[in-house]
């Protein structure tokens, strides 16, 4: 590595990286140690004013897409050049942790933010992303900002998604735009020359293997559907069985027949029923209508092919009473990253003497979409027992740390490409 881009990695700041975490888990804090921050929420608004903040006190430039992905860019000595680009997201879900997601934002700006106190210049620009509504969690799908910004998803497809409490995404990202009149709109899909995202594992591999650094090679397909049961309300005390629409029942064998399909006896398919609305949701009403959530995943393409191409003619085969209507919401394939990052990231770590260990995404990522446009990869550190998605994920300053080192070394190679 130069010495000046070593100077620049040892000014990564672990105690400075941990503050940034404690004050944007102040925002939409809950009980646990936890974070709600919804994707458009207030919450998502206050963590974003921070961020734009923290990049005004450096100068660094202010940008916002029309779907409200958020970038923080420092110039290049080459300001035509196209940037390289790191980020995350920093939405959660709704008992989601401290880290996912926003560890990547924050490895990025504190990247960002050494490479400055070292007065290192680089050839390209550098780019932090906050990517819109990573988690999908409040408006579905995931990865909605990505998969807008990359071109692969028009923002009509996305306008009119309501959440669980019927607000418009229309609206939700309106109010979002307004309240940060700061950033200058810039287009969607602008040239890149990489893309590099760090993330907390969310599996258990690297702590058990006693690694610092997964060397990300990929991210499982995966397929995502909504499932609407339409059936008739009726008085539960009164209405014979065989005279029922039951759109609950029928909605429950569906699941049931879904995971007689997705039984996998290596345990390598994942199928997740995690959303579901029932109305007019009364103890003594027959459901007449229930919605509810298909997540599915598998690394090979084949089987998540098979697997996502059998789920509409199996719940309409299921359903005894009711008529059924399948919406696919999300289609990806599985991911393959260039070996071209992969390659530098492993470098980096090696070069900063790091544990590291290649390894496969089982979560999905905003470098998923990128990778369609640029050379794209992934660094992920430890959290603890691989817990994520949960209000206790948790992750040691340390590890953080050595991420944020691993991106900038790996950051500082590719803008000087
Ligand atoms: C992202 O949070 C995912 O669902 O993989
Ligand atoms: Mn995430
Ligand atoms: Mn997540």
């Amino acid at each position: 590595m130069r010495e000046a881009h070593q100077d620049a990695v040892g000014r990564v700041d672990q105690q400075r990286l941990w503050q940034r975490h404690a004050e944007m888990a102040q925002i939409g804090a809950i009980p646990g140690n936890g974070v709600n921050r919804a994707a458009l929420s207030a919450e998502d608004i206050a963590a974003r004013k921070l961020l734009i903040s923290w990049a005004q006190a450096r100068n660094f430039s202010i940008g916002v897409d029309d779907i409200g992905n958020l970038f923080v860019r420092r110039e290049g000595l080459d300001p035509a050049a196209p940037p390289v680009m790191t980020g995350s997201h920093m939405d959660s879900q709704p008992r989601g942790g401290r880290f996912d997601g926003m560890f990547g934002v924050l490895a990025g700006f504190e990247a960002l933010e050494a490479i400055d106190d070292a007065g290192v210049k680089t050839q390209r620009a550098i780019e932090v992303v906050a990517w819109t509504n990573e988690e999908g969690g409040r408006f579905p799908p995931c990865t909605m900002g990505s998969a807008v910004y990359t071109g692969q998803r028009p923002l009509a497809d996305f306008l009119d998604v309501r959440d669980n409490e019927g607000i418009v995404l229309r609206d939700a990202l309106a109010a979002t735009l307004a309240a940060t009149p700061q950033a200058t709109r810039r287009e969607f899909n602008s040239p890149a020359a990489a893309y590099v995202e760090a993330h907390i594992e969310q599996g258990p591999l690297l702590e058990n293997a006693n690694k610092t650094i997964g060397v990300v090679t990929g991210i499982q397909g995966l397929r995502w559907f909504n499932i609407e049961v339409f059936g008739k309300t009726d008085h539960a005390g009164t209405t014979p069985l065989a005279l029922r629409q039951d759109a609950l029942r029928d909605a429950v064998a569906i699941i049931n027949a879904l995971h007689e399909l997705t039984r996998d006896a290596a345990d390598t398919v994942r199928f997740t029923v995690g959303r579901m609305l029932v109305t007019p949701n009364s103890t003594n009403s027959v459901a007449s209508h229930v919605l509810f959530s298909v997540d599915l995943r598998h690394p090979d393409p084949a089987t998540i092919d098979r697997l996502g191409k059998a789920v509409e003619p199996l719940a309409v085969k299921t359903a005894q009473q009711c008529r059924v209507r399948v919406t696919p919401t999300l289609h990806n394939n599985p991911c393959v990253f260039d070996p071209l990052i992969v390659g530098a990231v492993e470098n980096a770590a090696r070069e900063l003497g790091l544990p590291n260990m290649r390894l496969a995404s089982g979560a999905s990522h905003d470098a998923n979409y990128m990778a369609r446009i640029c050379p794209s990869g992934m660094i992920f550190v430890p959290c603890e027992k691989g817990v994520s998605h949960n209000e206790a994920e948790n992750a040691k300053p340390e590890d953080l740390a050595a991420g944020a080192k691993v991106l900038a070394a790996t950051l500082l190679e590719l803008a000087n490409r």
